[in-house]
């Protein structure tokens, strides 16, 4: 094995956990996340790339409704393990069994058994891997029509991935990589994006990536909460700091300690809290609210604006001061239509993730699908994406591909882009040049509305035209917003 193994170990039992710890030590290929409740189980698998799911049965609390088996449906390649005690080796069992799981053990035993059972079971989940990967090779092979010429690729799976984000374009593995430096130093970041560009999901991968993925990661958003209120969550309060204060509250930097908070919306904070917060990142210190009392806490901050901060620095809004220090790093995520080339394997890692959780078993998706999501604009960047993948799985048939059809009027509408075809992927209509020209220009005004979402002044100003010419031309046009 060279590639890099992740184990979300779920236990609170601390022989267990110095057990597996050892049987692992040293080792570079393997990374080991530990968990100590089962409920915070499905939020790791939803933004760590785990491998191998161990579970100590001492923390499963339900029969049926527990993390292995849900795990089975929501993250079938995820492999399983469960540890149990003596005396429980039938009760193990029957629950290994209903979760698919690879084996039960029952502690005490060796570590070297455990390591090799921990081997074993990712050679057993990388051999199905290949296995599905192939078998998906070969049907496509042989239902050539479906998919085109372009699809292979990410029928294969073949994209990159930072733990859950998914990517092939040149900008995220750039960004990615300056991510993965960031990660293991301990400097502020400050990630930049559109809203549902992944900037929270950039967070939780760069947290897990450093040496603090053991402690918490926080969030914080910053965003339509007043100052005194966001003081106290931040820093927290001693009990009658404020009406309504009525107990003593740690606060996220203290509860986050040896952590990461990540505070979503940072634009937004008042110039008092602005300066709570330069005084942590000068000092690393902490004075609640109400207390004369400073303390200390070790976080590492992770800050998020969908809002230029340089612009708001230079137009005296946000605190230069402040700027600089949380640019330790400063990342951006470009928009999606910024990065077409990431469009399709998302819609097919999409695909994956959600056919089997709705328990439809849908079988891909169309290459037209895909060229038509590929030229649509996505105000709402991969968020919008993944919500409009979902939900056409849950409507495909049985057993079917997600076709045009399934599209919502939006993205169906748009004009696939058609490569080498002149105007920048636009493809003209009719035979004479007015025809070409008027095609032409429908299309243009068309994205430039959808981009705007149907916003008629700003797509006027865009296009330099008054808002009844441009109210004109989509009667025209016979434009309409679907
Ligand atoms: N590159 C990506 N690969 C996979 N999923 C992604 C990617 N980028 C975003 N997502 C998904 O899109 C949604 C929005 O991401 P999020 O991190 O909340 O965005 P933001 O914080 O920028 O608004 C989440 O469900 C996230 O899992
Ligand atoms: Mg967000």
């Amino acid at each position: 094995m060279n590639a890099l193994h992740t184990i979300l170990l779920v236990t609170n039992n601390a022989k267990i956990h110095d057990c597996v710890t050892a049987s692992i030590r040293d080792d570079p290929h393997y990374r080991l996340i530990v968990c100590e409740r089962e409920q915070d189980v499905a939020n790791h698998l939803n933004v760590v790339n785990v491998h191998l799911l161990i579970c100590d049965k001492a923390l499963i609390a339900d029969d049926v409704n527990n993390t292995l088996m849900n795990t089975r449906i929501s993250n079938p390649h995820v492999a399983r393990m469960v540890i149990g005690h003596v005396g429980e080796e039938e009760a193990c069992a029957s629950l290994a069994k209903r979760a698919a799981a690879y084996l039960f053990l029952i502690f005490p035993f060796p570590e070297t058994l455990i390591q090799m059972a921990i081997e074993r079971s990712l050679e057993m989940s990388e051999l199905s891997r290949r296995h599905r990967v192939l078998s998906r090779e070969l049907k496509i092979s042989m239902d050539d029509g479906i998919f085109g010429e372009a699809a292979p690729f990410s029928v294969k799976g073949g994209w990159s991935q930072f733990e859950k984000l998914v990517y092939v374009s040149a900008k995220m593995a750039e960004l990615c990589a300056e991510a993965k430096q960031a990660a293991t130093t301990n400097l502020p970041i400050l990630i930049h994006g559109e809203t549902g560009t992944g900037k929270e999901l950039l967070a939780r991968a760069i947290h897990f990536n450093s040496d603090r993925m053991n402690a918490p990661m926080l969030v914080q958003n910053c965003g339509g909460i007043n100052e005194e209120t966001l003081l106290s969550e931040i820093f927290g309060h001693v009990r009658g700091a404020f009406t309504g204060a009525i107990s003593d509250r740690l606060g996220l930097f203290r509860a986050a300690d040896g952590g990461t908070v990540f505070l979503d919306e940072i634009s937004e904070i008042s110039p008092g809290f602005q300066v709570s917060l330069l005084r942590f990142l000068q000092e690393g210190e902490v004075k609640p609210l109400g207390s004369d009392e400073m303390g200390h806490s070790d976080v590492r901050i992770i800050a998020a604006s969908n809002r230029p901060l340089d612009k708001m620095v230079e137009k005296g809004e946000f605190r230069r001061d402040l700027y600089y220090r949380l640019k330790g790093f400063e990342l951006e995520i470009q928009p999606l239509r910024a990065r077409p080339e990431d469009i399709p394997v998302l819609a097919q890692f999409f695909v994956e993730k959600y056919a089997g959780v709705v328990g439809n078993r849908v079988v891909g998706i169309t290459q037209e699908v895909l060229d038509r999501l590929s030229a649509y604009q996505f105000p709402g960047n991969v968020r919008e994406l993944e919500t409009e993948i979902r939900r056409m799985v849950a409507v495909t048939e049985q057993g079917g591909y997600i076709a045009v059809r399934h599209l919502t009027p939006a993205m169906a509408s748009v004009q696939p882009k058609v490569p080498g075809a002149p105007g920048a992927g636009f493809m003209p209509d009719g035979g004479t040049l007015k025809e070409m020209v008027e095609s032409l220009e429908k299309q243009i005004v068309s994205q430039a509305l959808q981009r705007n979402h149907w916003n008629q002044s700003k797509a006027a100003g865009e296009l330099g035209l008054s808002r009844v010419g441009l109210a004109n031309k989509i009667k025209r046009y016979e434009l309409n917003d679907l």
